[in-house]
Order: C-alpha cells, then sequence, then structure tokens
C-alpha cells in the first residue's frame, strides 16, 4: 500500500575506514570497517510515490538539488521502484541538522533514511540486512546507519553478503563524540571519486593487508571498554586512511591548517592526563572521543582554539527508524 513515509538517521562514524572499492557499481568495499551511529546529527527525509507526478522531485535543505547529486537519487528510488515492481515517480524532501559536504558523512545519513522512508512508502517490508543492503548502493556507508550503536559492515563479495550489523548496542559503551567543525567551504573531491584513487597509493596494498586485524584489535577493546587503547587504535587507523589518501595520484589532502591545530592539541592535552583522540574522515571537520567526565572541559578547550567554528556534543545513538512528523 502506498502511503507518506519519513524516516530519521544518523550520522555515523567510521572507526575503521571504508577507504576504496573492489566492486565501484554495487559499492563493494574492499575492506570490512566499523562505525558509529551519532544519537543528534542526522537527516530526516520525507518520501511519497504519487500517479500524477511526471518525474521525481527533490528537495535537500530547501534546495532544488544540482544534477549530479540529483541523478544518484532518483539512480537509487529506481532499485527501490525496482524492487516494488512499481513504476510511480515520487516526491523526496530532505533536512539535513548540520550543513553537508563538509565531511560529515552527509551521503551516509542522508541514503540510509531514503532507503527507509522509500521503501516504506512503495510499501515494501525490508529487513533490516535488505535495508542495510539497499542503502549501500546509494552510498557505502549507508549501510552502517540503519542498525543501532556499534556497527560493523562485513566487506562480503557479494550484493548479498555486504551490509552492516549491529556489534554492540548504544549502551554499551558511553562514548562522547564531539564534532568539531571548521570549514563550510563544500570539499573539492567528492568521497566517491576520492576511492577510486586509492589503489594509486604505494601504500594502498599494505593497508588491506592489515587493517582487517585493526578491525579485530578494535571490536576488542570496544568489547573490553578500554578508552585509552580505543583511542590509539582509532586514532592510527584515520591517519593510515589518511596516508593513503596523501599519497595516491593525485594527491588528497582533505586538512586544513585548523584540522592539523585540533589533531595537535589533542595529543598535548593527553600528554597533560585530559584524555581524547581523534579520528577525521573526507572533510575538514575533526570528530574527538572523550569520556562523559571530560567532556565539558574539552568542549570548552576546543571552542578556545583559532579556527574552530562551532563543537556539537554527541554520542553514541540508535539507528535509522521512521518518524511520524512529515516534512510535507
Ligand atoms: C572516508 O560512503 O561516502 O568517510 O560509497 O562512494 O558514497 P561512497 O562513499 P562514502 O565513503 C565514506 C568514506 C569515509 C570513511 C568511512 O566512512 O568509512
Amino acid at each position: 500500500m502506498l502511503k507518506k513515509a519519513t524516516a530519521w538517521a544518523p550520522v555515523n562514524v567510521a572507526l575503521v575506514k571504508y577507504w576504496g572499492k573492489r566492486d565501484e557499481k554495487l559499492r563493494l568495499p574492499a575492506n570490512s570497517s566499523l562505525s558509529i551511529c551519532l544519537q543528534y546529527l542526522g537527516t530526516k527525509t520525507t518520501v511519497e510515490f504519487k500517479p500524477k507526478l511526471q518525474k521525481d522531485s527533490v528537495i535537500l535543505d530547501g534546495k532544488v538539488l544540482g544534477k549530479r547529486e540529483y541523478s544518484r537519487v532518483v539512480e537509487h528510488l529506481n532499485r527501490v521502484r525496482l524492487l516494488a515492481g512499481s513504476k510511480l515517480k515520487a516526491k523526496v524532501v530532505s533536512e539535513n541538522n548540520f550543513s553537508k559536504s563538509v565531511g560529515l558523512s552527509s551521503s551516509a545519513s542522508g541514503f540510509a533514511a531514503l532507503s527507509l522512508a522509500a521503501s516504506e512508502a512503495v510499501g515494501l517490508k525490508l529487513s533490516s540486512k535488505d535495508l542495510s543492503r539497499l542503502a549501500r548502493l546509494g552510498s557505502g556507508s549507508a549501510c552502517r546507519s540503519i542498525g543501532d550503536g556499534w556497527v560493523e559492515w562485513r566487506a562480503g563479495d557479494s550484493d548479498k553478503n555486504s551490509f552492516g550489523e549491529t556489534l554492540f548496542s548504544q549502551s554499551h559503551w558511553d562514548v562522547r563524540v564531539l564534532v568539531v567543525l571548521l570549514s563550510q567551504k563544500e570539499k573539492k573531491v567528492s568521497t566517491t571519486d576520492g576511492h577510486k584513487l586509492a589503489p594509486t597509493s604505494l601504500f594502498y596494498k599494505k593497508r588491506l593487508e592489515f587493517v582487517e586485524k585493526t578491525l579485530i584489535s578494535i571490536k576488542g577493546v570496544v568489547g573490553e571498554r578500554n578508552f585509552s587503547r580505543f583511542g590509539e587504535l582509532v586514532e592510527d587507523e584515520a591517519l593510515n586512511m589518511h596516508a593513503i589518501m596523501l599519497t595516491s595520484k593525485p594527491n588528497l589532502i582533505y586538512w586544513l591548517p585548523e584540522t592539523v591545530r585540533v589533531m595537535r592539541a589533542v595529543r598535548e592535552w593527553r600528554n597533560e592526563g585530559l584524555k581524547s583522540y581523534f579520528t577525521v574522515n573526507t572533510g575538514q571537520n575533526v570528530f574527538v572521543f572523550c569520556m562523559p567526565k571530560d567532556e565539558g572541559e574539552i568542549v570548552e578547550k576546543l571552542k578556545g582554539l583559532e579556527g574552530v567554528i562551532e563543537v556539537r556534543r554527541d554520542q553514541v545513538g540508535r539507528g535509522a527508524r521512521l518518524v511520524k512528523k512529515h516534512l510535507f
């Protein structure tokens, strides 16, 4: 049955990164990855399939999408139509509660919310596994925004066995995530293009040899709730991915001077006994992890750094879900 449906999906922060694909079209990753869903930052999307529409209409954050982004959404709607055996066009309205294209994985929360809202609107009842597979086809990391809490994406080797699954629920461990916004500039090289460059790095083969071991180690320390070990491993892994970016041809330098300033400050505070650790994706922003007792002090210190525009406090949260309040 057709209906209007609205879904909310969180931004997820990768602890073990997805960088490079074994299959471009199916978005099968070269390696498995692990992330946490955030509780507050995310995307809300309303979808309605209507007999009278001539073409899909898509509004994101109050604006009509550019050609490339629009086609990506239409392609995703086509996947949903194919599954449901429908030809109807859809109206889609979506809102991020953060600025997109600043390395906050708007595509992850965006395609997760779109997958859930569109499949529900067209009358499909997908399992969480199938929803994650669907979301993956829109944007790889989106498959990790479906399940709750700490989500592992086993790389798999086919469309069927590559999806995200909860490893630990959001209540397993209360790690705080400070989202440090440094620049509202759109990033120049999209993530999708960046992935293609990964194999041109001299170090990429090496990374793929040990990244599955990094995943096992990080899963272990999350299980034990060992914050120092967790932070060390997560920082190492982020820098490792950036080493691939920095040595790709052409090279990718996603950092700003401010990014490095935050990374160095976090390390300095740690040497003084205030424990926090960072990770960075493809944008100019930094995610800082800390324990609840240190959160207030670290937020104040971060706000005092030159070039920091805003610090958003977040924590481990649930995955995608349907919500009642529609956007239109
Ligand atoms: C650096 O999921 O945005 O954030 O599949 O091409 O849409 P596409 O890529 P995307 O890549 C995310 C890369 C990353 C690391 C991560 O989130 O694991």
